[in-house]
């Protein structure tokens, strides 16, 4: 099914004809591709991107609420905005995204940062030239935050990348981890239907895209709420398919329900990168219980140990929170001997932020902040020793790289990943990006790998 159109799809608006655009994203994968819909909604009202946020006429930001940090940022962001609305007074400032989904810090920024002239949620996003339009006409800030499930396949998006692209297959979740807010700014599951994402996916294949990545806050419940319930595994298997795709990822598994045919259709399909990002969170039984994540260490270990063993070669990366309420030392020393016992690639730690209306909000905590930062750099640090060992073992061995470009560090070398999501550095023409090619690994260290190139491939 198609969105419902807009006004603004029926009658085309071209008001951001010869004006430029600035869209800041943060957080996740997922508003990365919602940026990414946003920049091609409002090209078709004929803005073209700005080279620098002082140039633009419009300026988006795309908020994230999974933690304080990121939050505190779009504060500051929004200060210094102000002195650029002081000296362009037709500048439009527009605030979408997570944190605006809730109703009370969209208020909070309405009331407090009147040089914003559009608040919007995720929801919203479809309406976005309807939504601008109106902004740009009256004085008064525009605010929506209005819930709406429909289908949201059939956006067009302006890719930021030429030959890799994110494809959403599930919206929303219906988990509840004790933590988190994401299920009250993004929604309940709504899943895209089988064909439309093998549709677009063709697509992209056919305008050369070469790798893609399926999003979605739990892959594993793909499927559930459609009415023939084809499973995410099926999904992939007929993605693996698709000729002219050299690549197929996804993110983000839940491990309570990482299923046994997932773990076969990776190990099978050629096209499927060899990667699992499996969040952990804690190695405590007592805390993941609180968490309300449904599983114990015990099924994770032994989850971890199906797929090593299915899939050679196979990176297995996690998020964890440190300094949950109630955390002690014996169940971060549990988390820690996880650690030790799974051997992941690499792990992103958080220290836990309360977030407004989870469950997790109300509960007692005893731990000082000073005591979670410490946890946090002993993790890390036993963290990083894991993933330069692991890195280590690869070196004298071939892969294949897709190429991403010159390095960010050194101009001279070329950046690629591999089919477990590691970065390659190696020498090379600027030629070279977006095209498959062998390197042998020469040199390891925490987060990288460096490599001679072997031959180009395709
Ligand atoms: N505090 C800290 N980290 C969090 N995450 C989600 N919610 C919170 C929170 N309230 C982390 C989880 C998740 C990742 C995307 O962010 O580890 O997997
Ligand atoms: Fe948040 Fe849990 Fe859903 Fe992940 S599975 S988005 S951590 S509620």
């Amino acid at each position: 099914m198609q969105y419902q159109q807009t006004e603004a799809m029926k009658q085309p608006l071209r008001f951001g004809e010869g004006k430029l655009y600035w869209i800041n994203t943060f957080g996740c994968q997922m508003n990365e591709h919602d940026s990414e819909v946003m920049a091609a909604l409002i090209e078709n009202l004929g803005y073209r991107p700005a080279s620098s946020l002082e140039e633009a006429d419009l300026v988006i930001i795309n908020t994230c609420a999974v933690r304080k940090k990121p939050e505190d940022k779009v504060a500051s962001m929004l200060g210094k905005l102000y002195a650029l609305k002081e000296k362009n007074n037709d500048l439009i400032i527009a605030v979408g995204g997570c944190m605006t989904q809730q109703e009370e810090l969209a208020g909070y920024i309405k009331n407090r940062f009147r040089q914003v002239d559009l608040v919007f949620g995720t929801h919203a996003l479809p309406r976005l030239p309807d939504l601008l339009d109106q902004a740009r006409r009256e004085k008064a800030t525009i605010l929506d935050i209005e819930e709406d499930y429909a289908e949201r396949g059939g956006l067009p998006a302006r890719r930021a990348a030429a030959f890799h692209a994110w494809l959403p297959v599930i919206y929303g979740c219906n988990n509840f981890c004790a933590y988190c807010i994401v299920p009250y700014v993004r929604g309940r599951e709504r899943s895209r239907k089988l064909e439309d994402v093998v549709a677009e996916a063709s697509s992209l294949a056919d305008e050369g895209y070469r790798e893609i990545t399926l999003l979605g806050q739990n892959v594993n419940s793909y499927g559930h709420d459609l009415p023939d319930k084809p499973t995410f595994a099926a999904l992939l298997a007929e993605l693996n398919r698709i000729d002219g795709l050299s690549r197929i990822r996804f993110m983000t598994s839940h491990p309570k329900d990482l299923s046994p045919a997932l773990i076969d259709t990776v190990a099978s399909g050629e096209k499927i990168c060899e990667h699992f990002h499996l969040p952990l969170q804690s190695g405590s039984n007592r805390i993941l219980e609180k968490m309300n994540r449904r599983y114990t260490r015990e099924q994770y270990l032994d989850l971890v140990r199906e797929i090593k063993k299915a899939i050679p070669g196979v990176s297995i990366t996690s998020d964890i929170i440190v300094g949950f309420p109630g955390e002690t030392g014996e169940d971060f020393a549990d988390t820690l001997d996880l650690l030790e016992q799974v051997r992941f690639d690499s792990a992103f730690a958080f220290i836990y932020s309360p977030r407004r209306g989870t469950k997790a909000e109300k509960l007692a905590d005893q731990t000082t902040y000073e005591e979670k930062e410490n946890r946090l750099q002993e993790l890390n640090k036993i963290q990083q020793q894991i993933s330069l060992e692991e890195n280590e073992r690869l070196v004298g061995s071939s892969l294949e790289v897709l190429v991403e470009g010159p390095s960010k560090g050194n101009p001279e070398l070329q950046t690629g990943r591999t089919r477990t999501n590691k970065l390659v550095h190696f020498p090379g023409p600027a030629e070279m990006t977006g095209k498959m090619i062998m390197v042998r690994v020469t040199e390891a260290r925490t987060w990288n790998l460096f490599a001679e190139t072997e031959g180009e491939l395709y």
